[in-house]
């Protein structure tokens, strides 16, 4: 049955990919470094993307992947993680959709898997609300929804999340910032954010948690304002937020690693110094490697990595439910934090102790993504 799921999807990944455009990743490899957070790590170990699956029947196992679009590099690596974990080898059938960031985009690719018969549908969803009937839908064709990164926050019709944190990067971020600047002797701190995609709960969880401290510490947000999470938002943002705001900040908050390159551009063009010795104190959210070399060179203060590798745990998922086991509703995926100067060596959030590590050129060699 599932060999004639598999060409019959095979027919329709064609036509629906010919449809909906579909786009391939770039560099993708496993995350690792120091744990700064709770659970499982699902970045770790470079084996678990090229495990091959134990189906039992030896079917191939389809499954249906919903992805965002193609908007930042991080993007780019949680494609590539899921392409090489989902592979003909592995003994999967993988119709992946790039969709675009558009979330009516979203709902047709998952309703196209249902119709199409997969065997699970792996869903990133681009925005946190709008998915109960549809995924009612999923459940009532008897298709196990596995969702990965960005969480659902109105509806638990699914089997199993991997993902982040957002809102303990945000504290993160802000309780780093407060002890830099108390380190520096920075008693004022006036932020300007650029936040992420509007309704995606990897910018609300951001957002709330830098908030959380800001507040407590009595510091001034100027602006803070959607980049979409891409290059040419955070530079068209950074011109806007430089035009009105000139002389009066003195840290800028990218939610992603594409809008601090974007950011960047626009305060070079502004004649804005930022960075270790700069006047503005730079803060990106990722940590791709890329940005990461950024950090060690001391272009950006201190980046909050996001864990893009899921699709090794989503396996594991799919084998468990192979199994009639149960797997976990929510794996956290483990995430690090990086710092371009060594005097901010460990924060602590929600009472936990975590390691800031210094970006050294060594750590930079050693990113897997
Ligand atoms: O949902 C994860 C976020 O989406 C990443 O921080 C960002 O780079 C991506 O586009």
């Amino acid at each position: 049955m599932k060999k004639l799921y598999a060409i019959l999807l095979a027919l329709a990944l064609t036509l629906s990919l010919a449809a909906c455009g579909s786009s391939s990743g770039g560099d993708a490899q496993q995350s690792g470094g120091n744990d700064a957070q709770q659970s499982s790590d699902a970045g770790s170990g470079s084996g678990d993307a090229q495990t091959p699956p134990d189906s039992g029947s030896g079917d191939v196992i389809t499954v249906g992947f919903a992805q965002v679009g193609h908007e930042s590099d991080w993007r780019t690596a949680s494609t590539k993680s899921a392409q090489d974990v989902f592979s003909a080898e592995n003994g999967y059938e993988l119709a992946f959709v790039d969709c675009d960031n558009d979330p009516a985009k979203q709902l047709e690719a998952v309703r196209n898997f249902i119709q199409q018969g997969v065997d699970y549908i792996i869903i990133d969803p681009i925005v946190a609300t709008g998915w109960d009937t549809v995924l009612t839908e999923c459940e009532d064709a008897g298709i196990p929804v596995i969702v990965i990164d960005r969480t659902v926050d109105d509806s638990d019709k699914y089997v199993s999340w991997v993902g982040s944190d957002f809102k303990v990067e945000g504290l993160a971020c802000g309780e780093w910032l407060k002890a830099y600047a108390a380190d520096k002797g920075i008693t004022e701190i006036n932020a300007l954010v650029i936040e992420g995609s509007v309704g995606a709960s990897a910018t609300i969880g951001r957002t709330d948690g830098f908030k959380e401290i800001a507040d407590r510490e009595g510091w001034n947000i100027l602006a803070s304002q959607s980049g979409d999470f891409t290059e040419a938002g955070g530079q068209e943002v950074m011109e806007s937020f430089c035009q009105s705001y000139k002389g009066q900040f003195n840290v800028v908050i990218c939610q992603n690693d594409n809008e601090a390159a974007g950011a960047r551009t626009a305060m070079d063009t502004a004649g804005i110094t930022y960075g270790v010795g700069g006047d503005v104190i730079l803060v990106s959210f990722d940590a791709n490697k890329p940005y990461v070399q950024m950090v060690c060179d001391g272009k950006i203060n201190a980046n909050f990595e996001c864990n893009p590798m899921a699709a090794p745990t989503v396996s594991d998922i799919i084998q468990q439910l192979e199994k009639g086991e149960t797997p976990e509703k929510e794996v956290y995926v483990s995430e690090h934090w990086f710092a371009a100067e060594d005097n901010v060596t460990s924060i602590t959030v929600n009472g936990e102790t975590q390691e800031v590590i210094h970006a050294t050129q060594d750590v930079v060699d050693a990113r897997p993504y």
